[in-house]
């Protein structure tokens, strides 16, 4: 890499110790830390994950790292500072709490900060750059790649919060996208650790969409793919801290629908179930998706759900699914 990222690297280094000891023992740092102790997290996750706190201060960060000799340039091109309008450079994340994020061997290639008072956007990353690629890191693998590994099993998430509740949790195992969609390099890296990932992202509109997303290009790079049972409009980390690592276990993780149940589920979003016509288009849609399954007795599982649920006998939608199959050739 080349000088100048080193030179962020080291900067980022530093800024990483120093927001994190702010937020664990200094007053500068207090409003930080009380907002993570009000979300649950323990002292020795906040260590962990080296979480910090940028106080409210325009060029704090600066002054601090011009004195260990790092020039303003550097800084803004690590993304701790931004230009202002007025063109002077103030703390990029000012007022925020941090999530520093590290690539696959440990080290602190950008950040996150979270807002602690509403302000939008409620998270602020750092710009892309020669070090930092978003779609090619995934938060929390460097902790998380021995247990992958071990497990055969990983569990993705869409948030920083929810790794860190789910760490706490003992899922270890877990790790995150930053903010987008899951990309083919990160599908590639996850299938050379594990056969399985369980996607466990938010259970609204928005995250169920991204979780089929993810699941196809997972599929696509070999992965056998199951889907987290969430309750509707939770995020993973809001479950854990009202129900508890129990229930996120069992009711959760254990519970996880295959792939094909949740497509099942999917597809009704384009569909009024009350109207018998649009019932029958359903049904035909996932019959449609069912004939692509190789193994007989698979099918007849999935089968005997819609001919239940609808009370269409087996023997047409066997009969409909051949030709279906005939089809496909
Ligand atoms: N994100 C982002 N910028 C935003 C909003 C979200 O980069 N303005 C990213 C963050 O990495 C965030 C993830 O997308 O963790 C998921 O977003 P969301 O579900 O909205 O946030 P949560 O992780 O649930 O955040 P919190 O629980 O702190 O509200
Ligand atoms: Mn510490
Ligand atoms: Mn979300
Ligand atoms: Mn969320
Ligand atoms: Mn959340």
């Amino acid at each position: 890499i080349s000088q100048e990222s080193q030179r962020i690297l080291s900067a980022s280094e530093w800024i990483t110790k120093l927001y994190h000891h702010l937020l664990r023992y200094t007053k500068d740092g207090k409003e930080g830390y009380q907002y993570f102790k009000q979300r649950g997290i323990t002292d020795e996750v906040i260590d962990a994950f080296q979480l910090g706190f940028a106080p409210n201060i325009k060029d704090f960060t600066a002054e601090f790292l011009a004195k260990k000799g790092f020039h303003q340039q550097t800084l803004i091109k690590a993304g701790l500072l931004s230009q202002q309008e007025d063109d002077t450079a103030a703390d990029r994340f000012r007022g925020r709490v941090i999530f520093p994020i590290r690539n696959h061997l440990g080290k602190t290639i950008a950040f996150g900060g979270r807002t602690i008072s509403d302000q939008e956007p409620k998270y602020l990353n750092s710009p892309e750059s020669e070090l930092f690629q978003k779609g090619k890191i995934l938060y929390n693998f460097d902790l998380a790649k021995k247990h992958i590994r071990k497990q055969s099993e990983v569990v993705l998430f869409e948030g920083y919060m929810d790794v860190i509740s789910a760490f706490q949790a003992d899922v270890k195992n877990a790790v995150a996208t930053l903010g987008t969609s899951l990309t083919e390099s990160q599908a590639r890296l996850l299938r050379r650790y594990a056969d399985t990932v369980i996607i466990c992202y938010d259970a609204d509109s928005a995250g169920i969409e991204a979780a089929y997303k993810a699941a196809e290009l997972l599929q696509k790079a070999g992965c056998r793919v199951k889907i987290a049972n969430l309750r509707e409009n939770m995020d993973p980390d809001d479950f854990i801290t009202q129900f508890g690592t129990k229930q996120f276990h069992d009711e959760v993780l254990k519970a996880s629908l295959t792939f094909t149940s949740f497509y099942m589920r999917y597809l009704k979003k384009d569909f009024n179930l009350t109207l018998e016509g649009d019932r029958i288009q359903y049904i035909e849609k996932v019959l449609k998706y069912l004939a692509r399954i190789d193994s007989s007795v698979e099918r007849e599982y999935y089968l005997k759900e819609i001919s239940h649920a609808y009370n269409v006998s087996m023997e047409s939608l066997q009969q409909e699914i051949q030709v279906y199959r005939q089809k496909m050739g």
